[in-house]
């Protein structure tokens, strides 16, 4: 099969991360005969910097155009001007919205080789921590009204929380749906003490619980939620709830499986095209210096080859390969611990390299 592959390698450590994922997906081609033809596109801080905007209309077009998207990460201090009109972060707005890509998959698995690295402690992760956070990703306070006013002569600014139901509807059937494939535990995550908002997306999972009887349904409050994650981990299965809340919650709980740098994502929509990206950012402290830790970007390509394109034996065999690698002990900087072999993004990237073999 020929698949066509959007590739955005964006800022910061971005290029560096695409660069040896990419190289994985080539092997995966060769090995399993199946070509995948890449674009490299601008987004992000290099796009303001080349093109005046962080998402250009060719960017965009391609996109669309494309069988799905690999992106690596936008943004950095350079462009963090408070009263900018143009920010690289609007890249990942307008191609979440503009593709439709409602739904963001963000698993958080803990790696056996790398309890150590979670600041939990042992008694509290137990056998493992396993966690899948289905965040909506195109409607709430990310893309309501905002703006800034004169309120009685005091400079005021506002964003608005707004779902309708259909946008509920839609990320809860596939809580519910990714439950029913896992452990049947579907926590819905709000602020409905609080929030109209969050009441209309509470009445809407309940009412939609009817339809998956298996599956056992618990509304927390966000604020709750953030306590319980770190408290007792092992609670959740799978996690839906709100664009802002789900940034946050995946944020947190990303770090108690170790390192926001093993955290790959999916954003869907009705389609087969999604972004895959991992969810740490541009980390311009660390960009340029070979250090950075590919395996989140390496383990999105997994997840592309799983969600959008239906590869589900080559997506398990990238899998594996990162947990050997880990297993023999190689750790980038962020994931290192006392006994193991600390090494750059290239060579772990050659390491889960040698293990791509069918
Ligand atoms: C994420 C990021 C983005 C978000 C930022 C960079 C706009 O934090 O993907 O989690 O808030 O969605
Ligand atoms: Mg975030």
């Amino acid at each position: 099969m020929n698949y066509k592959i959007a590739v955005i390698p964006g800022d910061g450590i971005g290029p560096e991360v695409i660069e040896e994922t990419v190289k994985i997906l080539d092997k995966i081609g060769v090995d399993f005969g199946h070509s995948f033809k890449y674009e490299y596109l601008l987004a992000g801080g290099c796009a303001i910097d080349e093109k005046g905007t962080p998402l250009p209309q060719e960017t965009l077009e391609a996109c669309k155009n494309s069988d799905s998207i690999l992106l690596g990460a936008v943004g950095g201090p350079k462009w963090d001007i408070p009263n900018a009109k143009v920010r690289p972060e609007q890249a990942l707005l307008g191609l979440r919205g503009g593709l439709n890509l409602y739904c963001n998959l963000r698993p958080a698995l803990l790696y056996e080789p790398l309890k150590d690295a979670s600041p939990l402690k042992e008694s509290v992760i137990g056998d493992g921590i396993d966690i899948l956070v289905v965040r909506e990703l195109t409607g709430g306070i990310y893309f309501g009204e905002r703006g800034k006013e004169e309120v009685n002569g005091v400079e005021s600014a506002y964003d608005t929380e707004i779902y309708n139901v259909n946008e509920v509807k839609r990320i809860a059937k596939i809580g519910f749906e990714t439950a029913m494939k896992r452990d049947k535990n579907l926590t819905s995550v709000d602020k409905a003490n609080i929030l109209e908002s969050s009441r209309l997306w509470r009445r809407v999972v309940d009412e939609m619980s009817k339809d998956y009887p298996e599956v056992k349904v618990n509304h927390l409050y966000i604020d709750n939620a953030a306590m319980q994650l770190v408290k007792d981990p092992k609670q959740f299965d799978v996690i839906v709830t709100s664009n802002m809340f789900g940034d946050i919650l995946s944020d947190e709980a990303s770090m108690i499986t170790g390192s926001i740098g093993m955290l790959p994502s999916a954003s869907l929509g009705d389609g087969k095209l999604g972004i895959y990206e991992p969810i740490h950012g541009s980390a311009p402290d660390i960009a340029g210096k070979g250090i950075a830790n590919p395996l989140a970007t390496i383990l999105s390509a997994a997840m592309m080859l799983r969600h959008s394109f239906g590869l589900e034996e080559e997506a398990m065999l990238i899998e594996k390969s990162v947990i050997e690698v880990l297993e023999e002990g190689y750790r980038t900087g962020d994931i290192m611990s006392l006994g193991m072999k600390l090494i750059g993004t290239k060579e772990i990237g050659r390491l889960v390299l040698n293990k791509i073999v069918k």
